[in-house]
């Protein structure tokens, strides 16, 4: 098995680390939903959110790094090279933001802050203007994020049935 990316394939961790993080993403962004169809309560809903969201924000550190590792091994595509560099690094940047305005929206609303039951930050007093300032963020940026995701996913598709490349193999 190739564990680093070679010239024509990523390898078998960023291939991991990208399925992982793509269906745990969407998954977080349906967290209202999906607990409700699971009948979660909303607290427990929360602070499992708030755990895989953190588990995200580790596995986007160990992405950077691993494509750090591994840079100059996988040639870019031969089309749309510019448009697709700007994308990915739009999606890179949702996956630190999101996270980060969580956190500080978490912290302001004074609930406190676990990691599976680790506790990071203590429950406290709510701080208003930190809440209101970050939450809404928070929300504008799950939204964006859909957009992004729906633009990356029309480009794989018109790789693999307009330009009929090896775009979609290389992460299949
Ligand atoms: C939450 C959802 C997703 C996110 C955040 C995401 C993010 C990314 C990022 C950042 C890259 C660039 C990897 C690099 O650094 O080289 C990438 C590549 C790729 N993604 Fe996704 N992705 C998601 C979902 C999907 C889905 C659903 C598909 C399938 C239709 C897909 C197919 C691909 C392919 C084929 C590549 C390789 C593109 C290339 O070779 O340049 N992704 N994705
Ligand atoms: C990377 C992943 C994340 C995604 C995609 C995500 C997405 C979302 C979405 C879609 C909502 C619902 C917004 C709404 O309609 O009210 C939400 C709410 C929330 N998230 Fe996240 N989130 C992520 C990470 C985090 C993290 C790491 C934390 C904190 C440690 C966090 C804390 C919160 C809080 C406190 C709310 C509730 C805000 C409110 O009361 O409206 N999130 N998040």
């Amino acid at each position: 098995m190739n564990w680093l990316d070679s010239d024509h394939r990523y390898g078998a961790v960023s291939r991991a680390i990208h399925w992982s993080m793509a269906t745990l993403l969407i998954l977080m962004l349906g967290t209202e939903w999906l607990a409700e169809l699971v009948g979660m309560s909303e607290r427990e809903a929360m602070a499992l959110h708030k755990s895989v969201g953190l588990l995200l924000l580790g596995l986007l550190v160990f992405r950077l790094a691993w494509r750090r590792v591994n840079r100059g091994r996988l040639e870019a595509p031969e089309h749309w090279k510019v448009a697709s560099r700007l994308g990915h690094w739009a999606l890179y940047g949702m996956m630190v933001l999101i996270p980060a305005t969580g956190l500080l929206a978490a912290m302001g609303s004074g609930h406190g802050v676990e990691f599976f039951g680790l506790p990071l930050i203590s429950p406290g007093a709510e701080i208003e203007w930190l809440e209101d300032a970050t939450e809404e963020t928070h929300e504008v940026t799950a939204n964006l994020l859909w957009l992004l995701i729906a633009g990356h996913v029309v480009a794989v598709l018109a790789h693999q049935l307009w330009l009929h490349d090896r775009t979609l193999k290389r992460m299949a």
